[in-house]
């Protein structure tokens, strides 16, 4: 196994957001995605965390961490609108795997007049109360997930939009000041199916009934075949407004 703790570890350094991820580049790029997530753990001890929707992207993620890099946390954002088959995945993942995921929830002073003034289903009236919704239920847990760790891994990937096909495996994310790593950034969905295959790994039923990117249960619908993975997600919307405020893509 490859160690990399005969340097001084990256997160004791004084660098710059840019320095530290052209150092990080360096390495990462002759990496596999199991030698960087140990790469990351040993550099940035308990400072990394994974952001889990338990998509079957994600649940690759988690295998690896599990098998390579325990020592990297795990979380989720409980929106309470998830699909009852999320919650289903979250659990099998839990049995399978001897590794704790937080679970961030929505500040209830937030949701309960929001809830109250706009009632439960607000986010089909308007793009602003779908934005409110996101916010509340999403970005603002995020935020508190993130405080204190200097790496965010996500599953995000190039094939999921046109918009996402420019992004980078490591990027700063301004918003959050934080090192954002995207792992499975150009694996494609027959390779990140043939892992889930291969290793066994619990994964959401949905993903065999059509649906590709999978997040609340009223906001996601299945795609037809040749529509663009992200289509199924708020539908209703016009495609330069789709984003719920976790990504910048
Ligand atoms: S979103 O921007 O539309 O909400 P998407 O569903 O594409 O995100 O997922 C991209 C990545 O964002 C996931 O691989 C995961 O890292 C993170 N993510 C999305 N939703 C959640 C969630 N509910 N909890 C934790 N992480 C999430
Ligand atoms: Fe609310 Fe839909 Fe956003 Fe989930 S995806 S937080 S239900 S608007």
């Amino acid at each position: 196994m490859i160690s990399f703790k005969t340097t001084q570890a990256l997160s004791t350094m004084e660098l710059t957001p840019t320095d530290t991820i052209a150092a990080l580049k360096k390495t990462v790029e002759s990496l596999s995605p199991e030698a960087s997530l140990r790469f990351f753990q040993e550099q940035f001890p308990d400072e990394v965390t994974f952001s889990s929707s338990f998509s079957f992207e994600d649940q690759a993620i988690t295998h690896m961490i599990a098998e390579n890099a325990k020592d990297i946390k795990l979380f989720t954002l409980d929106t309470g609108r998830l699909f009852a088959e999320t919650y289903s995945v979250w659990s099998s993942t839990l049995q399978r795997y001897n590794l704790p995921i937080k679970a961030y929830y929505p500040d209830l002073s937030l949701l309960e007049p929001f809830v109250e003034q706009n009632g439960p289903n607000a986010f089909y009236d308007s793009v602003e109360n779908r934005k409110s919704c996101c916010y509340i239920r999403k970005v603002e847990p995020l935020q508190r997930a993130l405080k204190g760790n200097k790496i965010w891994i996500t599953g995000l990937r190039a094939e999921h939009s046109p918009a996402r096909q420019d992004l980078e495996q490591l990027e700063w994310d301004e918003v959050n000041q934080i090192i954002k790593y995207h792992p499975l950034l150009h694996w494609n969905t027959d390779e990140v199916k043939s892992f889930i295959n291969k290793e066994s790994i619990p994964y959401n039923p949905l993903h065999d009934k059509g649906f590709i990117s999978i997040g609340c249960a009223p906001c996601t619908r299945a795609i037809k075949v040749g529509e663009d993975f992200r289509a199924g997600r708020w539908w209703w919307e016009d495609n330069s407004k789709k984003e719920c405020g976790l990504h910048a893509k």
